[in-house]
């Protein structure tokens, strides 16, 4: 069976995912600090498949916060001896396009992936390989940055499967994508 793909992300309320220097300082704009159901979207997933962008700023975290998850990164430019050992024992490095992605994740017999990057997950979309998306809507206009969204050759219906507003002034969208 094809894996289902999520995307789970948080963004602006101008739809960017990071500064443009990939700072993330903004998402500490939440002073409750809840989860938005990220450990149980986190717990129905069984492959994380990031784009390099995304994996390089992970390593920047104090703690490697998939530990006992397969991660997949993708990169054209990145090869396993540019990564440390320790690292390069945590994921796994592919350079593929999206629809060889699905088939190699089928392959290790993986049901369900987290998609996650902006890059990556334009990639995928283009393809028409994204199934769902949960975006976590910060009331925030970064007015620029790294996009979620870039320009499509066509367009993408979308059904809202649910909308849910928290008191901390975020609201989230599931999205599937038709
Ligand atoms: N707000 C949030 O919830 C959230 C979540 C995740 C990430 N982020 C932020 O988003 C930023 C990164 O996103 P991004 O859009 O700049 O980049 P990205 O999608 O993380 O990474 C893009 C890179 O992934 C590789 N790639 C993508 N698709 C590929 C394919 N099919 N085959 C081979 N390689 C492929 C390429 O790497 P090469 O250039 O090496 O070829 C490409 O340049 C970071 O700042 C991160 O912190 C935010």
């Amino acid at each position: 069976m094809i894996p289902k793909v999520s995307v789970y992300l948080a963004v602006s309320a101008d739809y960017y995912i990071a500064r443009e220097d990939h700072s993330l300082d903004w998402l500490e704009h939440d002073p409750k600090g809840q989860d938005y159901g990220y450990n149980r979207f986190a717990k129905s997933v069984d492959l994380i498949v990031m784009g390099r962008k995304t994996f390089e700023k992970v390593l920047g975290f104090e703690t490697w916060p998939y530990e006992g998850r397969t991660v997949i990164v993708l990169s054209r430019s990145l090869t396993k001896s540019d990564l440390a050992p320790v690292i390069a024992r945590r994921v796994e490095l592919l350079n593929m396009e999206p629809a060889e992605v699905l088939c190699y994740a089928e392959a290790l017999g993986c049901t369900h992936i987290y998609l996650d990057g902006g890059i990556t997950i334009q990639g995928f979309l283009a393809q028409g390989l994204v199934n769902e998306m949960i975006l976590t809507v910060f009331p925030l206009l970064l007015g620029k940055g790294i996009p979620l969204f870039g320009p499509m050759d066509k367009e993408v219906a979308l059904e809202v499967l649910d909308l849910k507003g928290y008191d901390s002034g975020l609201y989230q969208v599931h999205y599937r994508v038709k």
